[in-house]
């Protein structure tokens, strides 16, 4: 962790992606492409990369032995000190590369986690990432593991890694449990306070990981969000005032990036943190068009937005970083997304007209209420405030 010397230089880590037959070449590239942008958000420093393609995953090694015997070469010619996989393995695989590869055995998953562990700034966010750490531990505790992460420390060992894997699976599980009633009770505090706020116009800003939600949030509010590029620089949603002209006072919530294979856990544990998704008023859907994958981004938002039940909520499509893109680009998606809206959150372009689209959106909800309580109470203070 933080003491050990070794952190201080750059953990050097070579990443295995398999790629099934049904996955394109170019696909699979971006994967581990993306893989890689988690990897030096973790910290680390990408020396190497494997790409193999395979009918099915080996059960034993995922890669199978050979493959396995190539890496721990590639391991030692780099004096690599993680090997980071793009699939999750089970203990058993991690276990079996562990003996064949001398270095530390991380996952998608584990990475994701360590990522998360880094970026949660608050007492709710914290609790999750721990829940999540012990529950992905918990069938890896078996692995052989635990005194390696004492002694090397660094990526993948952050959290509660050193201190819980010594404890057995029975306190872990009670530790969770504890914590999932802590959690409860910051949840409830949370949803008093949001009750507070209800009344106001709520817009959620949601996206795929690194599309430019703190840099619009920053642009549309001059709020002090960091902007950096790297993956997961959001873990909680962050809340500023939003003026859309007029009387119209909004308030608009940053929220953590998705992104694909996303560990099941961390979907559960993080629903609260995207609870104000579905508290809100109006959707922003943030996709970055210079990414080549925008489209399976879109498909992945789309899906979690789905699995949250926020389908009645309205939703506004925002294509960012088009500074980006040729202009006959822009227009090719113009046509084919008509109903979106076409920014640069950084060059500050487009932004007009997506605060207009907003205070329609404001209007519109306005309106919509008012006919609420006109059948439900007589018209009373609604105007007033
Ligand atoms: P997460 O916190 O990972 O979910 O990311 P985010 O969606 O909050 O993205 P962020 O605002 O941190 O932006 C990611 C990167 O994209 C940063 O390097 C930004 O400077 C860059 N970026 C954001 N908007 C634009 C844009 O309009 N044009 C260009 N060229 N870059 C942009």
């Amino acid at each position: 962790m933080g003491m050990n010397p070794a952190r201080k230089e750059r953990e050097k880590a070579i990443l295995v992606g398999v790629a099934k037959n049904d996955v394109s070449l170019k696909r699979a590239k971006e994967h581990l492409a993306e893989l890689e942008r988690l990897a030096e958000t973790a910290g680390a420093r990408v020396v190497d990369r494997v790409l193999q393609r395979r009918a099915t995953f080996d059960p034993s090694t995922l890669i199978g032995e050979g493959k396995a015997h190539e890496v721990s070469e590639l391991v030692k010619t780099h004096k690599a000190d993680l090997v980071i996989f793009d699939e999750d393995l089970s203990g058993s695989q991690a276990k079996n590369l562990e003996g064949v590869i001398q270095a530390k055995i991380l996952d998608r998953s584990g990475l994701i986690l360590d990522i998360f562990a880094r970026h949660a700034h608050t007492s709710e966010a914290k609790i999750q990432v721990e829940v999540a750490q012990l529950q992905y531990l918990l069938p890896r505790l078996t692995r052989a593991w635990t005194h390696l992460s004492r002694q090397v420390g660094g990526i993948g060992t952050r959290g509660p890694g050193e201190t819980q894997l010594e404890v057995d699976r029975r306190s872990i599980r009670k530790r969770v449990s504890d914590l999932r009633k802590k959690l409860k009770k910051v949840e409830s505090i949370r949803a008093s306070q949001r009750e507070r706020r209800s009344g106001t116009f709520h817009v959620a800003l949601v996206g795929y990981t690194n599309a430019g939600k703190s840099t619009l949030m920053n642009s549309l509010t001059q709020a002090g969000v960091e902007a950096v590029d790297r993956l997961f620089a959001t873990l909680d949603p962050t809340t500023r005032k939003l003026w859309l002209g007029g009387r119209r006072q909004a308030v608009l919530s940053d929220t953590v990036g998705f992104i694909r294979k996303l560990p099941v856990g961390l979907i559960a544990s993080f629903k609260s943190t995207l609870s104000v998704v579905s508290q809100a008023s109006l959707i922003l859907n943030l996709v970055d068009t210079s990414s080549d994958d925008f489209e399976e981004q879109m498909e992945i938002t789309a899906r979690i937005l789905d699995e949250l039940g926020v389908n009645e909520v309205p939703r506004l499509l925002v294509f960012n970083k088009i500074d980006l893109l040729d202009p006959e680009r822009v227009s090719f998606l113009k046509e084919l997304y008509p109903e979106a809206v076409f920014v640069s959150a950084e060059n500050r372009v487009g932004l007009e007209d997506l605060r207009e689209k907003m205070a329609a959106a404001y209007d519109e909800a306005a309106f919509e209420r008012a006919r609420a309580d006109e059948s439900a109470a007589p018209a009373d203070a609604f105007f007033a405030g």
